[in-house]
C-alpha cells in the first residue's frame, strides 16, 4: 500500500461549485457588485478551488494574512509561508461591508470565477510584507515590483468557485490534486518526488531529478505554468522541451508530467516552503530543494531556500525536502557532480548562468552538451525565434 499522504491541514479543498448550484449562484452572481481579477489572481483562485492552496478556502482575512507575513503559519499554526490575497482599489474597497458578497471577474473575458463572501476588509503594510517575504524591499526585486504594483487594500473571505480558465495549450497536462493522487495509487508509487520548476531542464535539473529518482518510485515533473518574469523562457515552449527531453531520456513508467498553474513569486526560500506544501497536496512523498530554489538575481543565498526548513518539524511539514547542492557537468570527473562528489576545482566544471544560456540560445548558439541536451536546445533555440518574431510583430 501506498503511504497514505494527507493534504496539508488533513483534507484536500474542494471550493468547486457544480451542477444547479453552480447555476443558482451564477445568477446571483450577475447582480452582486463585480470586482475585475487578473492573469494571476485568477490562478490563485483556480488553485484554491482545486485544492492546490488547501487547507486555504479563499483569499486570506486579516488574522491569517499576518500571521503568515511574520510567522510564516495561518492563524491556526499550520506552516504557510506565502501570502495569498486579493487586492482591490480602496475606492471600491470604502463601498463594500462585512458579510455581502462581491463576484470577482476576469478583467478581460468577463467570465465570473468565484463569488467571495466578504469577511476582513484591511490595509496591507506591504513595506514590511515585501521585507518578511521577499527580504527586500527593492522595486526592482520582480516579486516586490508586482507587490507594489497592486493596490494595499485587501479582501479576504471564503470563495465558492464557478468557472475555472481554460488552458490555452497543452490541456492533457492540466490535472488537479485529487487527480494526480489517484494517478499515482494507480501506478503503484508509494514514493514520489515533485520538481519545481521555471526554467527548461537543463542536465543539473536532469541531475538532481535522477538522483532523487535512485531513491523513490517516481518523479512527478511540476513546471509552473502561470505568471512568470517577462525574461524567463515562455511556458509553451518549455512544455515542448520537457516532452523531447522525457521522450529521449527517461523510463516512461517512472515520470510523470503535470503543470502548476500558479504565479511565480520569486520568493527563495519561503516560496520554497509553499511550493514544497503545494505539492504535497498533490500527493508527492518528497521535494526537490537545489541551489537558489525559487531566487532571482543576488537577492538570496545559495542554500538559503534549503536552510529555511529548520524552522519546522517534519511532521508539520509533512513532506519530505531533499535537498541538492550546485550541480555542473565535471570534464575531469567526466560526468555530472557537486562539490560534494566532485574534487576538481572550478576550472573543470561548466556552469552557465541563466542569462548567459538565454543569450546563447537567442543567437541560435547551442549550449554545450554538457550543458543542455542537444535535443532541448534546438527546442529552446526555434521557440525562442518564434516568440521573438510575435513580440516584434506586436510591436510593429
Ligand atoms: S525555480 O525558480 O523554479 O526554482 P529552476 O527552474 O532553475 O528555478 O530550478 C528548479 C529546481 O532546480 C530548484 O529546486 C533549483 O534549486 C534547482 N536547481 C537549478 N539549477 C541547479 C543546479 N545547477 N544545481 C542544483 N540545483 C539546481
Amino acid at each position: 500500500m501506498r503511504e497514505t499522504i494527507q493534504a496539508h491541514g488533513g483534507s484536500l479543498v474542494n471550493r468547486l461549485v457544480t451542477g444547479t448550484e453552480r447555476e443558482e449562484l451564477l445568477s446571483i452572481a450577475a447582480s452582486l457588485p463585480s470586482i475585475a481579477v487578473n492573469k494571476w489572481t485568477i490562478s490563485d483562485i483556480d488553485l484554491i478551488a482545486i485544492g492546490g492552496f488547501s487547507p486555504i478556502t479563499g483569499f486570506m482575512e486579516e488574522e491569517d494574512y499576518v500571521s503568515v507575513v511574520e510567522n510564516m503559519r495561518l492563524a491556526n499554526g499550520l506552516v504557510w509561508s506565502i501570502p495569498i490575497t486579493l487586492a482591490v482599489d480602496s475606492v471600491q474597497a470604502s463601498k463594500l461591508k462585512i458579510g455581502q458578497q462581491v463576484a470577482l471577474v476576469g478583467e478581460h473575458d468577463q467570465v465570473i470565477y468565484a463569488i467571495l463572501d466578504v469577511r476582513s476588509i484591511y490595509t496591507a503594510d506591504q513595506k514590511n510584507e515585501a521585507v518578511k517575504v521577499y527580504k527586500t524591499d527593492d522595486a526592482a526585486h520582480p516579486g516586490v515590483q508586482k507587490l507594489f504594483s497592486r493596490p494595499n487594500t485587501y479582501l479576504g473571505g471564503p470563495l465558492q468557485v464557478l468557472n475555472r480558465p481554460k488552458p490555452e495549450k497543452f490541456e492533457e497536462f492540466y490535472f488537479t490534486p485529487a487527480e494526480t493522487h489517484r494517478i499515482f495509487v494507480k501506478k503503484g508509487w508509494k514514493t514520489v518526488v515533485g520538481f519545481q520548476t521555471r526554467n527548461p531542464v537543463h542536465r543539473a535539473h536532469e541531475y538532481i531529478q535522477k538522483s532523487a529518482m535512485e531513491i523513490v518510485d517516481g518523479l512527478f515533473l511540476n513546471p509552473l505554468v502561470g505568471e512568470t518574469k517577462s525574461d524567463d523562457i515562455s511556458a509553451d515552449v518549455r512544455m515542448e522541451s520537457y516532452l523531447v527531453l522525457l521522450e529521449n531520456y527517461y523510463p516512461k513508467d517512472r515520470v510523470f508530467l503535470g503543470v502548476f498553474p500558479a504565479a511565480m513569486r520569486y520568493a527563495g526560500p519561503r516560496e520554497a516552503i509553499f511550493h514544497a506544501m503545494v505539492r504535497k497536496n498533490y500527493g508527492c512523498t518528497h521535494f526537490i530543494v537545489g541551489r537558489d530554489h525559487a531566487g532571482v538575481g543576488d537577492y538570496y543565498g545559495t542554500y538559503e531556500a534549503q536552510e529555511i526548513f529548520v524552522n519546522f518539524t517534519k511532521e508539520e511539514l509533512g513532506i519530505t525536502p531533499l535537498f541538492f547542492e550546485h550541480s555542473f557537468f565535471c570534464t575531469k570527473c567526466g560526468n555530472m557532480a557537486s562539490s560534494k562528489t566532485c574534487p576538481h576545482d572550478k576550472s573543470a566544471h561548466i556552469a552557465l548562468s541563466g542569462t548567459k544560456v538565454r543569450a546563447m540560445l537567442r543567437d541560435g548558439i547551442c549550449p554545450p552538451p554538457e550543458f543542455s541536451r542537444p535535443e532541448v536546445a534546438q527546442i529552446l533555440i526555434n521557440g525562442m525565434k518564434e516568440q521573438d518574431e510575435s513580440l516584434s510583430e506586436s510591436k510593429l
